[in-house]
């Protein structure tokens, strides 16, 4: 009997333990901690390759068009950012962003302007479309490499259709992080207040 229940007790073992054996997640797991950001011995951040960032969790899009900003505003296009799927779940759960998270915001012009707003018009009504890709900013979160500018970089791949820079050296404090650091500090160098993911924590 007692031998019974001993091979009992080892195949209920066998069975449980084999699939942990030849499990390949924790490696996986390990893996998908590491940050996209990629550096060159230069400290110049490699870009991220646009068919994988295209693909993360799209968070908002603001757009500042010319004709709101006398015709001359910074950045006319919309202003696509993305965020990697793990580093969006750590915010909603923490209200921060892990080490290495690479937040990116990709322009895209609006589409064939018919008026002289920038507008045209579509069967849903006169408004605004996504034209082509015009260019690349991005933040990254290491508060080592970017003690200076409240644990973020700052770097920029271009404001121009494609192709973007292969790489980019770090932007100058004074161009990009004083104006994140002046306002959105308390929500770690981001501008979530535009995000209703983040902003109202993932609503149903
Ligand atoms: C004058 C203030 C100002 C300056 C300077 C500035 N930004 Fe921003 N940035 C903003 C605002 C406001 C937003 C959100 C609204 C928007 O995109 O229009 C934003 C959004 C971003 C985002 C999207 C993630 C986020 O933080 O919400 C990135 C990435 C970014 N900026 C990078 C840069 C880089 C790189 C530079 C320098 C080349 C730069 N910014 C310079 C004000 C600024």
């Amino acid at each position: 009997m007692q031998k019974y229940i001993f091979a009992v007790i080892v195949g209920i073992y066998l069975v449980v333990a084999i699939p942990f054996l030849l499990d390949t997640r924790p490696v996986a797991a390990a893996q998908s901690q590491q940050s996209s950001a990629v550096f060159d011995s230069q400290g110049n951040m490699k870009l991220p390759d646009p068919h994988v960032f295209r693909r993360w969790v799209f968070v908002g899009a603001p757009l500042t068009p010319n004709a709101l900003n006398d015709g001359k505003a910074n950045f006319p296009e919309y202003h696509h950012v993305y965020i990697e799927q793990k580093n969006v779940d750590a915010y909603l759960k923490t209200g921060a962003f892990p080490e290495g998270t690479v937040i990116v915001k990709e322009l895209t012009r609006v589409l064939n302007p018919t008026f002289p707003d920038g507008s045209r018009t579509e069967p849903s009504g006169r408004g605004y479309f996504n034209g082509q890709y015009n260019g690349i900013d991005l933040t990254v979160k290491d508060s080592k490499r970017f003690a200076k500018t409240n644990g973020w970089g700052f770097f920029t791949f271009g404001h121009h259709p494609l192709p973007y820079a292969e790489s980019a050296a770090e932007a100058p404090s004074t161009e990009c992080a004083f104006c994140h650091q002046a306002y959105v500090a308390k929500t770690d160098m981001t501008w979530v207040q535009f995000y209703p993911l983040l902003r109202d924590k993932d609503p149903k």
